[in-house]
């Protein structure tokens, strides 16, 4: 740095794009020099071990993530030993190759932010005690940072989004409705009363064992889902969206998860006995068999012929169900005027809001109710890196939470977002009108 100023010196009133241009002969990158802050963002709080370096611009720097998707879809489910085992075999390969990408040593970081809560407890383990040993070793702040914030804040770094807007958080582990008034200010305004939907999809996807179909063996279970409910016709099962009666703005998905297991279960059944018809042609045929014909449904590891419509109905009801508890969280925004009246923002993040179908059902809320949908591109909808490395670099912005001293830190594998206040919004039973949901 010193012999960067020294040359910068003999230059003679230089501007600023000629010391540019001076500083790059040398190899250095000038954007790292004006004024740019640094942050490397760490995030282990699932299965994705990812990291990344964004600095204050908003630019991001360089990224990595290794992702155990694969690994959990073959035990069928995360198993959080195995989640910590991966974490801990890859953080420093992926760190290390975050910061090479990005071409800056450890010691020009201005910080480091790490996902502590919430959160799986073992992997969220992993990601703060290595995070805890390098802010030692470089001697610089921590910034401790709550998971689902991250993934609220990260449609700023991409679009100009000024507070407060709605955010609607679905993911494999989440499933929430906030208002955003600042960076670490959120009112809570429903949330789900059971499972997230994107644990609902991943369970679908495994009782369809769409690992075993060939166009979805490596996708998430939701991915998977979408993927095949383009094949299907959504009206071929008729699943009525959870929860009509209750005008609240709260979730819930198991009941549609056992919807969705009663019908597999039925057409198993059901396409068991075109298995049983043939079975006996092969028992007649002087095979033997281990099953006797009489037990033979369609075996585990089959896929079901109408799959397709099955992935398109659970779908398209858990757009649906999605997309009328966001309408009613509008409503009540605009009503108590704590969004603007016209073109106030509704950010849709977390996994699950990567689908391009549950988009489009968002798309015809915000249509009708005169906002603007804004949703991070799917690889930042997902966990990764860089939106750890900006809720850091918001937190350092805002100076909220930026610690110099980390004794005492713990990780919080529960932690709710912001003040709760679900229970005003039930009591206000505002009635939602019905939305053509022709997608
Ligand atoms: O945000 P995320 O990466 O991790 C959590 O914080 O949970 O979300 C992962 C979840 C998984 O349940 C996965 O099946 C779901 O997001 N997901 C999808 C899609 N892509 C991932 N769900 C529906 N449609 C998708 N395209
Ligand atoms: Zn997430």
């Amino acid at each position: 740095m010193l012999t960067l100023h020294k040359a910068a010196a003999a230059l003679p009133k230089p501007s600023r794009s000629r010391m540019c241009e001076f500083l790059r002969s040398f190899g250095f990158d000038p954007g790292k020099l004006f004024l740019h802050k640094l942050i490397l963002g760490i995030e282990t709080s699932c299965d994705d071990t990812a990291a990344a370096v964004v600095d204050d611009s908003g630019k991001v720097w360089g990224e990595a993530i290794h992702s155990q998707t694969e690994v959990h879809l073959k035990t069928g489910g995360i198993v959080p030993p195995v989640a910590q085992q991966l974490h801990r075999e890859n953080i420093q390969r992926i760190v290390k190759e975050a910061l090479s990408t990005s071409k800056i040593s450890p010691s020009e970081l201005s910080a480091i932010a790490t996902t502590v809560k919430p959160g799986l407890a073992l992997s969220l383990g992993v990601g703060l005690s290595f995070s805890l040993r390098l802010v030692d070793q470089l001697k610089i702040p921590f910034i401790p940072i709550h998971h689902m914030e991250a993934h609220a804040l990260t449609i700023r770094l991409l679009n100009k989004v000024e507070f407060p807007f709605l955010v609607l958080l679905i993911s494999g582990g989440h499933c929430l409705l906030a208002l955003v008034r600042g960076v670490s200010d959120f009112l809570l305004l429903g949330k789900s009363l059971d499972v997230a939907p994107g644990d609902m999809l991943d369970k679908v996807a495994r009782r369809l064992s769409l690992i075993k179909h060939p166009e979805c063996s490596t996708m998430s279970g939701g991915k998977a889902i979408e993927h095949l409910a383009k094949q299907g016709n959504k009206l071929h099962f008729d699943i009525k969206p959870p929860m009509q009666r209750a005008k609240n703005c709260d979730f819930s998905f198991t009941g549609l998860q056992h919807v969705t297991d009663r019908i597999i279960t039925q057409k198993e059944k059901e396409e068991g006995i075109f298995l049983i018809n043939r079975v006996d042609k092969i028992h007649n045929a002087g095979l033997c068999l281990k099953i006797p014909a009489r037990f033979a449904g369609i075996q585990k590891g089959q896929i079901l012929s109408s799959a397709a419509h099955i992935a398109a109905a659970v779908q398209h009801t858990t757009a649906c169900h999605i997309a009328k508890r966001t309408h009613r969280a509008i409503l009540f925004c605009k009503q108590r005027d704590l969004l603007p009246q016209s073109n106030a923002v509704l950010v849709a993040s977390g996994g699950v809001a990567s689908n391009f179908y549950i988009r489009k059902a968002l798309e015809i809320v915000t249509n009708a109710t005169q906002c603007t949908l804004l949703c991070p591109p799917p690889r930042l909808c997902t966990d990764n890196g860089i939106m750890i490395a900006w809720n850091g670099i918001e937190r350092l912005r805002a100076g909220v939470g930026v610690l110099y001293n980390t004794e005492g830190i713990r990780y919080e594998p529960k932690c709710p977002l912001g003040v709760d206040i679900s229970e005003e919004v039930g009591e206000a039973a505002i009635k939602v009108p019905r939305l053509k949901m022709e997608i």
